[in-house]
């Protein structure tokens, strides 16, 4: 009979000696959410409204933006001189005419580019030739964008200012992001907190203590995010494989057998209760307020991953005064299962469906956003 995390959870707790007290719930999902001024449930805007506009870009950031988003998403990197970007991919090729413009280069790294060779970059088209029945004249030429240019866009609608909810990409790559983050944002006046929880309620997240949050993969970012910005909430994202949690199985996916790498990543799961658990431990030790585990899809796809979102996992991740925001959903059917499942915010690349879902009615339609915005 599988031993269920529950009961784990009771007997590890036992083994290590802890008393009821600290087995219990110190602080609940809501009471968290709140002192951390982050709205609960969430609407993240993974790389803005990348489903309905070229991920990352303005247009992308500025609809999920008007939508009424809770926070716009990135992947945080940094140009060859220093400047700060968001890009998800190591490399520029799905997402931009590298290698049209720099043929030679199409598979470097983007961090061995300038900011300047990379605004020369079209990171638009991509999306129009991917998705022909989203695609729109006006994304041509879009650009890769600075965190600058986004932090404008999160504070340029009156009525509404979202946060800005960024990752730490492949941080080993960037040594001292965190501290050049921390900068940025000082000089941004994007770590100072103003305004209460209730006077954020009109204007949105963006103006008051959970206005940033900070995300990585990887413990030693988590670190030094915590050693810059202490004050700042940061969730530890989490699958299952190579540098985070280990797995049951080690059958690689070419030895499996599977027809999709969703169908194998749908089989595969933590090593045990334990394994699980100290992952979540790890990340309030360093400092997390939360994790930003994967999720199984019901329709798989490329963002179908490992479910560590049962409600044995985020009762667990409860349990130890934590949230749970998932990444990344974008149907009503798994909209429905993570939240009945317990988690505390949503990665979307479909803000208008989650808010939707969520009865927050957006004040216009997506296109019509797209034509105001000049798309
Ligand atoms: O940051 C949460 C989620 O975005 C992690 O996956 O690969 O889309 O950055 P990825
Ligand atoms: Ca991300």
């Amino acid at each position: 009979m599988p031993v269920t995390f529950t009961k784990s959870a009771l007997l590890l707790a036992l083994m290590l000696g802890l008393g009821h007290a600290q087995a219990a719930s110190p602080i609940s999902p809501t009471e968290l959410a709140a002192n951390e001024g982050i709205p609960n449930p969430a609407v993240i805007a993974h790389r803005g409204a990348s489903f309905d506009a070229p991920e990352s870009t303005a247009a992308a950031y500025k609809v999920a933006r008007d939508l009424g988003a809770d926070y716009l998403e990135m992947d945080l990197q940094r140009s060859k001189d220093g400047v700060l970007f968001a890009l998800h991919d190591n490399n520029l090729q799905r997402t931009t005419d590298v290698a049209t413009k720099f043929p030679e280069r199409k598979d470097s790294p983007a961090n061995e580019f300038t900011w300047a060779e990379l605004k020369t970059l079209d990171a638009g088209s991509w999306f129009n030739a991917a998705y022909p029945d989203r695609a729109r004249p006006g994304f041509v030429g879009l650009k890769i964008l600075s965190l600058d240019e986004i932090i404008k866009i999160a504070e340029g609608n009156p009525q509404h200012k979202p946060g800005l909810y960024i990752e730490t990409k492949e941080p080993k790559q960037f040594p001292g992001i965190e501290a050049d983050l921390k900068n940025k944002l000082l000089d941004k006046g994007w770590l100072s907190s103003t305004g209460s929880n209730q006077a954020q309620k009109n204007i949105g997240v963006g103006q008051g203590k959970g206005r940033v949050v900070l995300q990585t993969f990887e413990k030693d970012s988590l670190k030094e995010l915590q050693k810059e910005m202490p004050n700042t909430p940061k969730i530890l994202l989490l699958w299952v494989g190579e540098g985070s949690i280990e797995p049951k199985s080690k059958v690689t996916f070419a030895e499996s057998g599977e027809p999709s790498k969703a169908a194998y990543y749908a089989k595969q799961e933590p090593k045990d209760a334990a394994e699980f658990e100290k992952w979540v431990d790890e990340a309030k030790s360093l400092g997390a307020i939360g994790t930003g585990p994967s999720a199984q899809l019901t329709n798989l796809g490329d963002q179908s991953y490992s479910d560590l979102v049962k409600p044995e996992m985020n009762q667990l991740t409860h349990d130890k005064g934590m949230l749970v925001h998932v990444y990344t959903v974008d149907e009503p059917v798994d909209f429905d299962k993570v939240m009945k499942a317990g988690v505390d915010g949503i990665f979307t690349n479909r803000a208008a469906e989650l808010l939707k879902y969520y009865k927050r009615w957006p004040s216009s339609s997506v296109a019509d956003l797209l034509q105001d915005n000049g798309y």
